[in-house]
């Protein structure tokens, strides 16, 4: 038998970023998130290898963390016979997006329906956040909220059931030289930032504005929320007291300026990153294509896509 996953990747309009359980990988806030359309992973599970084996883009590949989360899932659900596992990622690597979370949760539903077992997307993200966090978001189109919990079973996402609205993202990737950070690591030296309790407590109130400005189709209070937020996520890694860093090159800067001009002059346009350099545009459908003219006119090598809200995990059978 094998069974194929569909999960898109998700974009994180109030950010998680600190673990208050990095064993059970339970945040220290609740997040919320935008299904990305363009960008997903498509994963193949059969039960015929004598050993765990892993494919991605048809080519073997080797990593601790799958082979521990697929420990993980044997410990929880009861041991199963090895797997193969085949993942395409169309999330391009130029995309600058992570696609941890698109693979997390295609792979969290291609293994539990392998195993003939029907677990509701609730149990499934809770089963995928101990892979990568973001990815308990991705089971979910459009919308999604990750509430942080207080242990396993009470961290969970779930769907932010909202109108259908013109959204779209665009994203700019900036090359970059700079030795990443991971976001385990960024995590743990942001917590020693002296602003993190109170961005802890910020972002509670952001959460809540985000879930009325969604409600209410306001993009604009939407993107002015999410970059709000995003930017005092990197303002905690510059404070850390544990090894201070930061993701922004001078293209991740020229790019903000940009798109603080493009707003003075009436676009919707605001701002997001994650762990690395490059920024995600909030925007509209109808906006999109006039940032992206105005962007490569200032900036003739970034390299640019425009992606739309997108749907849930799905499955080929
Ligand atoms: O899911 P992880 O461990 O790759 O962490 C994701 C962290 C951010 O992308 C920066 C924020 C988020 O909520 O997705």
């Amino acid at each position: 038998m094998t069974t194929t996953a569909t999960a898109h990747t998700n974009i994180a309009l109030i950010k998680y970023w600190g673990k208050k359980d990095p064993i059970l990988n339970l945040p220290t806030t609740s997040s919320i998130s935008l299904t990305l359309n363009e960008f997903y992973t498509r994963t193949t599970v059969s039960q015929n290898a004598s050993a765990d084996e892993l494919l991605i883009n048809g080519q073997p590949f080797d990593s601790q963390r799958i082979h521990r989360f697929l420990d993980m899932l044997r410990d929880t659900l009861g041991d199963f016979a090895p797997l193969t596992v085949a993942s395409e990622n169309h999330v391009p690597t130029g995309a600058g997006l992570a696609s941890s979370a698109s693979a997390f949760a295609a792979l969290t539903g291609a293994v539990t329906r392998e195993l003939g077992l029907e677990l509701d997307n609730m149990t499934l993200s809770r089963l995928a956040r101990r892979g990568s966090g973001s990815a308990s978001r991705s089971f979910y189109g459009h919308f999604a909220i990750w509430h942080e919990g207080h242990d396993d079973a009470s961290s969970f996402a779930e769907s932010l059931h909202a109108p259908d609205m013109p959204i779209a993202l665009v994203v700019a990737e900036v090359s970059t030289a700079m030795k990443k950070v991971g976001s385990t690591e960024g995590m743990r030296r942001a917590a020693t930032s002296p602003d993190y309790a109170t961005w802890v407590q910020n972002s509670a109130a952001q959460l809540r504005d985000m879930q009325a400005a969604i409600q209410a189709s306001d993009i604009e209070k939407i993107g002015t929320i999410a970059e709000a937020n995003a930017l005092a996520m990197h303002d905690l890694n510059r404070t850390a007291r544990l090894d201070p860093f930061t993701y922004f090159t001078n293209d991740t800067t020229d790019i903000l300026t940009l798109v603080a001009d493009m707003r003075r002059q009436g676009l919707l346009a605001f701002a997001t990153l994650d762990a690395g350099p490059n920024v995600k545009i909030i925007t509209t459908q109808a906006h999109a294509p006039l940032i992206v003219s105005q962007l490569q006119a200032a900036m003739p090598d970034l390299h640019l896509e425009i992606a739309t809200s997108g749907a849930g995990i799905h499955y080929d059978d």
